[in-house]
């Protein structure tokens, strides 16, 4: 049933327009007193106001202002006697719905009252679809209780509502992206695409173009005029991840980009202005990369005005099982498999590890073992941990039990990570230097970083 207010001084109009909407399917409260307007529509869940602009008490305009701030997706239609047309046209100024004409028209009354009130039931539905999926994509697609993560959950929440630039730090897989859209989803820029650029995956010759840009005609082969991702940020949230990777040579370009909100495409001229809220993510020790002359001091402090530091999973502990529920609820829900658990020791072994590839790694771990497990208990060997992994970390875990290919396999993982660690201090963390001296592709060594948590 939906609820009408109707707010008109003379009586018997007042009755007909009640007569009027009895034929339909209404429930109507009414009032001769614009004074009493207010604690009507907000006492009795008022769906549609239908107001006379002149009212004792209070005028139809100061009230249709008053109800506007409290909702502003109440329709409000009003009452207009013959020749008060200005009053109208103010009225329509505030965002009320229509005005309709004394003598009212039946016909016409109910018309309008029914337009406006579906039109109102789709706005309804569609702002909580909008809070259901900012739901879904914001913090509470962020799974943990522990102490540690709630702490940056607060901050992030609180830091989301303005335009503050915001810096993500945190080892490989500990969930920088993901906070980052979650930052965006409970931001105002929330309805306008969330733009991700991971700094590190562009080689250094492409990376302008790619950020800001490019006029016909700037380099051989830029045959029509490039958008840049700073540009399709407009309005929205521009992320830039692995923000360390940024090219030296363009780090002052991008740090008056940060400070001005302005930019040049490149080969163009003309200055552009855009309206971008910055979140920036590394997994690498800015600080160590500024003393490195990798990454410029100025642009570093920049960057770090808001910083949210996200802790490795093996220091909140108390996450890991939780997490590893979810994720075994989620992968048997997508294979279509029936409910499994985890058997007690390998909750212990899962509880113990060091996690270095943190949240990914764990979900991995579990997406592989819900694949694998026959049964509905996921047992230790199901989880593979002990045998590869963990050798891993601690480098010791061969056996006699083991076969030689067990062996060798965790024996060459072992000398891939060592090798990849020491060409990567080598070359000052610089990966495609250090894929070129491997001789494996940029791609590969990304990959290996990523799983050895390097
Ligand atoms: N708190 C969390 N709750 C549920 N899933 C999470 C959480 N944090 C991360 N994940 C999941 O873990 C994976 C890694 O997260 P994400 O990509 O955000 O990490 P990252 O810090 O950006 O990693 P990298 O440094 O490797 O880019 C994703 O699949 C993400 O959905
Ligand atoms: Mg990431």
């Amino acid at each position: 049933m939906i609820n009408i207010l109707v707010a008109e001084d003379k009586e018997s109009f007042r009755e007909y327009i009640k007569e009027v909407l009895k034929t339909g399917d209404f429930n109507v409260f009414d009032t001769e007193n614009g004074k009493e307007v207010m604690g009507l529509f907000e006492s009795k869940d008022i769906d549609l106001v239908l107001l006379d602009l002149r009212l004792p008490g209070k005028d139809g305009i100061a009230i249709s202002r008053e109800i506007k701030k409290v909702d502003s997706t109440v329709p409000i239609i009003i009452i207009t006697a013959y020749g008060t047309v200005d009053n109208a046209v103010a009225a329509m100024k505030l965002g009320v719905y229509d005005f309709i004409e004394k003598p009212v028209d039946p016909d016409r009354l109910l018309h309008l009252v029914n337009r406006a009130s579906r039109e109102q039931q789709l706005l309804r539905e569609n702002i909580i679809l909008k809070e259901e999926l900012s739901k879904r994509y914001g913090f509470s697609r962020i799974i943990g209780k522990s102490k540690e993560l709630k702490e940056v959950a607060i901050l992030a929440q609180k830091v989301a509502r303005g335009d503050t630039t915001v810096l993500i730090t945190g080892e490989s897989g500990t969930g920088k992206e993901v906070f980052a859209r979650a930052i965006h989803s409970m931001s105002p820029r929330k309805d306008n695409p969330f733009i991700a650029i991971n700094c590190a995956a562009i080689p250094s010759e492409l990376f302008e173009n790619e950020l800001f840009g490019s006029e016909k005609g700037a380099f051989t082969g830029a045959v029509k005029r490039k958008i840049g991702m700073v540009e399709l940020a407009d309005n929205s949230t521009l992320f830039l991840d692995e923000v360390g990777n940024i090219p030296l040579a363009l780090q002052s370009k991008f740090l008056r980009f940060l400070q001005e909100k302005t930019f040049v495409r490149l080969g163009g001229e003309e200055t552009h202005k855009v309206d971008v809220r910055v979140i920036a993510a590394t997994n690498k020790e800015l600080q160590r990369e500024v003393k490195n002359r990798h990454f410029r001091e100025d642009l570093y402090y920049r960057v770090s005005v808001f910083p949210i530091k996200l802790p490795p999973l093996r220091k909140r502990k108390d996450d890991i099982l939780l997490l590893a529920e979810h994720f075994i609820n989620k992968f048997t829900a997508e294979l279509r498999k029936r409910k499994m658990r985890f058997e007690p020791k390998t909750k212990k072994i899962l509880q113990n590890y060091r996690w270095p590839g943190n949240i990914r790694e764990l979900q991995n771990i579990i997406e592989r073992a819900v694949i694998l497990t026959e049964g509905d208990t996921i047992h230790p060997e199901d989880i593979g941990i002990k045998e590869s992994l963990e050798g891993i970390e601690s480098e010791i875990e061969i056996t006699d039990k083991m076969s030689l290919k067990e062996a060798s396999r965790i024996g060459k993982r072992i000398a891939e990570k060592k090798l990849i660690s020491s060409i990567l201090l080598r070359t000052g963390g610089n990966k495609s230097k250090a894929a070129k001296i491997l001789g494996m592709s940029y791609k590969t060594l990304l990959e290996r970083i990523k799983e050895f948590g390097l």
